[in-house]
């Protein structure tokens, strides 16, 4: 299957796009994580994009579009994958498109996570993230967990620079202005269902999988 993820920050996206894709055997290109692992390995990329993200802007498309039709050139992604971050712009999604209609694979679905801003806000601020293996963490909603470690392989919680209060806010006003279009756009070719993204973790990932069943 060919998924996108859309949703604010904070919608839960990383969380649910682990186990979606374990669910339905396809790798999760997640362009959030691919730009932060080149931030730390402090690459030509890492470096461009730094100062956008810690901003919470968008990088700029044509660093963003070359950086995905690599990452989607690899043997991993011809039976299908489950993108989350990307597209992010009318512009990437136009993108997007072009790329797999000409490869005859187009996208099969776009799962929309539904969430409120203050939720969001909620889920940002008490967020942690594993530098071992990624795993995401919440300081109150997984909060037997978070002790400084992570449970899962022992590495090192950290905040994101970028869940910082005011960068939060500014990332939810870029959502607004750039990103929720996509709604639209996914909506008129037929292509969106939206899930209600409050709840247990578990409740979410199961409602998206009896989402997504019908184009699996
Ligand atoms: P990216 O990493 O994609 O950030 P984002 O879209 O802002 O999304 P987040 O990762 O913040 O949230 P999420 O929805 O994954 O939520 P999570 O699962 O972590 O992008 C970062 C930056 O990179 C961008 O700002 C931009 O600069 C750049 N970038 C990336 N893609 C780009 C593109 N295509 N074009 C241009 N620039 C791009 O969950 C959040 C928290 O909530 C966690 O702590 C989690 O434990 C908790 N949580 C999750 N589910 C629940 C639940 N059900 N109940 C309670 N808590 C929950
Ligand atoms: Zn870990």
């Amino acid at each position: 299957m060919r998924l996108v993820l859309v949703g604010p920050p904070g919608a839960g996206k990383g969380t649910q796009a682990e186990f979606i894709a374990a669910h339905l055997s396809v790798p999760k290109i997640s362009t959030g994580d691919i730009f932060r692992a080149n931030v730390g390995q402090k690459t030509p990329l890492g470096i461009e994009a730094r100062s956008y993200m810690d901003a919470g802007k968008l990088v700029p498309d044509e660093v963003t579009i070359k950086m995905v039709r690599s990452r989607l050139d690899e043997p991993d992604s011809t039976d299908g994958f489950l993108l989350d971050g990307f597209p992010r712009t009318i512009a990437q999604a136009e993108n997007l498109d072009e790329l797999l209609d000409k490869a005859g694979t187009p996208l099969d679905v776009v799962l929309e996570l539904v969430v409120d801003d203050d939720e969001v806000v909620r889920r940002l601020s008490g967020r942690r993230t594993c530098r071992g293996c990624g795993r995401i963490w919440h300081v109150e909603f997984d909060p037997t967990k978070v002790d400084g470690v992570c449970d899962r392989c022992g590495g090192e919680l950290y905040q994101r620079d970028d869940d910082k209060p005011e960068t939060v806010t500014e990332r939810l006003r870029v959502y607004a202005e750039q990103t929720a279009p996509l709604v639209d756009y996914y909506g008129a070719q037929g292509k969106l269902v939206g899930i209600d993204a409050t709840g247990p973790v578990e409740d979410i990932t199961t409602r998206a999988i009896d989402a997504l069943e019908p184009f699996n």
